[in-house]
């Protein structure tokens, strides 16, 4: 997108950033027509949410929202099963994993997936993810398209690690890679840090964003002319992840649903995850920070704690169900993170608190846009390894332990 200065200019006081051009006329050409093609393909209405940031995001009426427990779900686990299996070999089921976030907490500066979680020898986690889905393709004897969202910061290094590993047995033919949009990020002053003379800070626009991203890179084209009609949604970090599970699949086709979500028993009332409910009637999360003390402490029918089943970041969509998606604005969270930004005398810092904002789309917000959600209880030590710390809570080292659990040599 072509952008002259004064048009740059313009679109920057509007929104009270012109010091993004402070260095502009120090700059050689190719660095003059970086920074106006940034200005000009940025949307700077993600800063209006800063003014709403304390409100936060708000919720309709929040009542309980059942799931399919493991009783249930063993009792017909062989009919969900060949259901899953056939909508899989007929070429209906697509995968996606979400690896464009920066795994900040991790604090390494390669993509998450390419973290060695071995111990006595190399075992990565995109390995990990990749065996899983192999097994799967094993048994339905059925190469399942992968799509694998990235972002600016961290395609590159991920297509190299991937094809330098020959994607780890997975045929690269069923290997679709798309990048997902950035946002840009300030500091708390709401001023656009700055990464270099010629570029402004931007951070990957949040996992919400991958459908979207599927439709303006074009990869969507793929789903459409393989006939894909559910996509299985998962993250990178759940080294024990389940992707295309066909008992799942099988029980959401069955159900008639929109969406299966899966979901663990929560290990605490206050646990940190997301629950799944009723939000004004239709399926929804709520954040953890957002479950009132009424919330926390309410009990079912059956005298158990009504909101006690929490998301892993593993959702299957009804594709045709997300085109209305594509019309619509999903909630914008200000989410407080480390923003790597140049310094007054040009020194690129990168912080080792939070330094500001970045502005995320989140893939729970999309639960809400559907008409019906199947919640699918799968057992914890099983399914659910996550990593997003390198110590302590849902880290390398609990991860390990859980692999080992489930048999997983390391
Ligand atoms: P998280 O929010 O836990 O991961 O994303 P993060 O942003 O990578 O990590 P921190 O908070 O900086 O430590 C959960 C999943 O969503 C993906 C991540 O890659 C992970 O699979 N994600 C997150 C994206 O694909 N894009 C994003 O913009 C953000």
């Amino acid at each position: 997108m072509e952008i002259t200065y004064t048009q740059a200019r313009e679109k920057l006081n509007k929104c009270g950033q012109e010091h993004v051009l402070r260095y502009y006329d120090e700059l050689d050409d190719a660095g003059k027509t970086e920074l106006l093609e940034q200005v000009a393909g940025t949307d700077f209405s993600v800063l209006d949410s800063l003014k709403q940031k304390d409100k936060g995001v708000q919720k309709g009426k929040i009542t309980p929202l059942g799931a399919m427990e493991l009783a249930e779900i063993e009792k017909s686990r062989e009919h969900f099963c060949e259901i899953g299996m056939q909508a899989i070999r007929e070429g209906k089921v697509g995968a996606v994993l979400l690896a464009g976030g920066m795994g900040t907490r991790l604090g390494s500066d390669d993509p998450k997936g390419v973290y060695n979680i071995g111990i006595t020898k190399e075992i990565y986690i995109f390995e990990r993810l990749i065996i899983n889905l192999l097994e799967v393709v094993r048994c339905t004897d059925t190469w399942i398209p992968l799509f694998v969202m990235t972002s600016d910061k961290n395609h590159d290094a991920t297509v190299r690690f991937l094809t330098a590993h020959d994607f780890f047995g997975y045929k690269a033919e069923y290997v679709h890679f798309f990048q997902q949009e950035m946002a840009p990020a300030a500091g708390y002053d709401g001023k656009i840090y700055m990464e270099s003379k010629s570029r402004m800070s931007t951070s990957p626009n949040g996992n919400g964003g991958w459908y979207v991203s599927m439709k303006n890179t074009g990869v969507l084209d793929i789903v459409k002319k393989h006939g894909i009609e559910w996509l299985n949604v998962f993250a990178v970090d759940n080294v024990l992840q389940r992707i295309a599970d066909p008992v799942f699949i099988g029980a959401v086709i069955e159900k008639q649903c929109t969406v299966g979500a899966k979901v663990v028993r929560k290990n605490a009332p206050d646990e940190k995850v997301g629950v799944m409910c009723l939000e004004d009637g239709r399926p929804s999360i709520v954040e953890y920070y957002e479950l009132t003390e009424e919330l926390m402490n309410a009990k079912n029918e059956k005298g158990e704690p009504a909101y006690n089943f929490g998301v892993i970041l593993n959702y299957l969509f009804k594709e045709s169900a997300l085109h209305e998606m594509l019309k619509k604005k999903l909630p914008l969270h200000v989410v407080e993170k480390k923003i790597p930004y140049m310094d007054e005398a040009g020194n690129l810092v990168k912080p080792e608190e939070p330094n500001g904002y970045k502005f995320e789309n989140l893939v729970l917000d999309m639960i809400h846009e559907m008409d019906s959600c199947l919640p699918f209880e799968v057992v914890r030590n099983r399914e659910f390894a996550p990593i997003k710390n390198k110590t302590g809570v849902d880290s390398v080292e609990s991860a390990r332990a859980l692999l080992r659990e489930n048999g997983v040599d390391l």
